[in-house]
């Protein structure tokens, strides 16, 4: 395996990013808000803060990451019957059509631009017909002034801090336009959006295509399922 990123960073990454993380979890959870039961994944879990959130909200938690350090902390976080894995989000080992929620949290622009896609495409691959994909990542603007210039100066900052990589992956991310040109790629329905910090953060609610075709005939604006119509003969 590859060196692991974040084994030194893992100890200090809730101390140094919480303080603005966690006004980005309140403001996902609130615009889908899980209920009792519910399987949650969260791809490129990292320390487990959002999962232990799903977890007190009673639902079923399960994560994946890249880096065993980073699991190391999410399992001091999380009680002893989460479903942790170490592995790469491109090619999951969960069953098709099996989470309510799945999660893609500050995980994707960290990634090379070549297997955004495929991780994308698995995140598709788990989600339940009638699940949602979650999505947290930083967007390409535009950016207002003054407040989204400090938060885009506080964030190169960061991902400079987290390596050169890092970095280059976070500029090719913006470059190609963010979550939104993943959510085209997939053919995702965006259900609810929030941009926040000045115009540097994108919070999406997505959905299937399928579950969602909404046809608005010439004379009604009644809108046929794409259930209907399967059963449409
Ligand atoms: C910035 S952290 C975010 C962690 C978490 N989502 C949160 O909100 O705190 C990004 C995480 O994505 C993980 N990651 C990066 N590439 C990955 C891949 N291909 N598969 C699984 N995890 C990956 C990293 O190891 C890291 O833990």
């Amino acid at each position: 395996m590859k060196k692991d990123p974040y084994k030194t960073l893992s100890r200090y990454y809730d101390s140094f990013v919480e303080p603005s993380n966690k006004v980005l979890r309140k403001i996902l959870y609130r615009l889908y808000p899980p209920e009792q039961g519910m399987h949650v994944l969260e791809v490129g879990c990292g320390t487990g803060t959002n999962l232990q959130i799903y977890h007190n909200a009673g639902c079923e938690i399960f994560g994946i990451d890249l880096s065993p350090s980073m699991l190391a902390q999410a399992r001091d976080k999380l009680p002893g019957n989460s479903n942790l894995s170490v592995g790469d989000a491109s090619n999951m080992h969960y069953e098709s059509d099996q989470f309510d929620i799945v999660i893609g949290m500050l995980t994707l622009h960290e990634m090379a631009g070549k297997i955004r896609t495929p991780v994308f495409a698995e995140m598709k691959r788990v989600v339940k017909s009638n699940g949602r994909i979650l999505l947290v990542d930083f967007h390409p603007g535009p950016i207002e002034f003054p407040k989204g210039w400090i938060s885009k100066f506080v964030i190169s900052f960061f991902e400079l801090t987290a390596g050169f990589t890092h970095f280059i992956n976070y500029r090719s991310f913006l470059k190609a336009e963010g979550l939104q040109t993943l959510i085209r790629s997939q053919n995702l329905i965006i259900e609810k959006e929030k941009i926040v910090s000045g115009g540097n953060i994108a919070l999406y609610v997505t959905k299937l295509p399928e579950y969602d075709i909404q046809l608005s005939s010439k004379n009604s604006d009644r809108i046929v399922t794409a259930h209907e119509m399967r059963n449409t003969p």
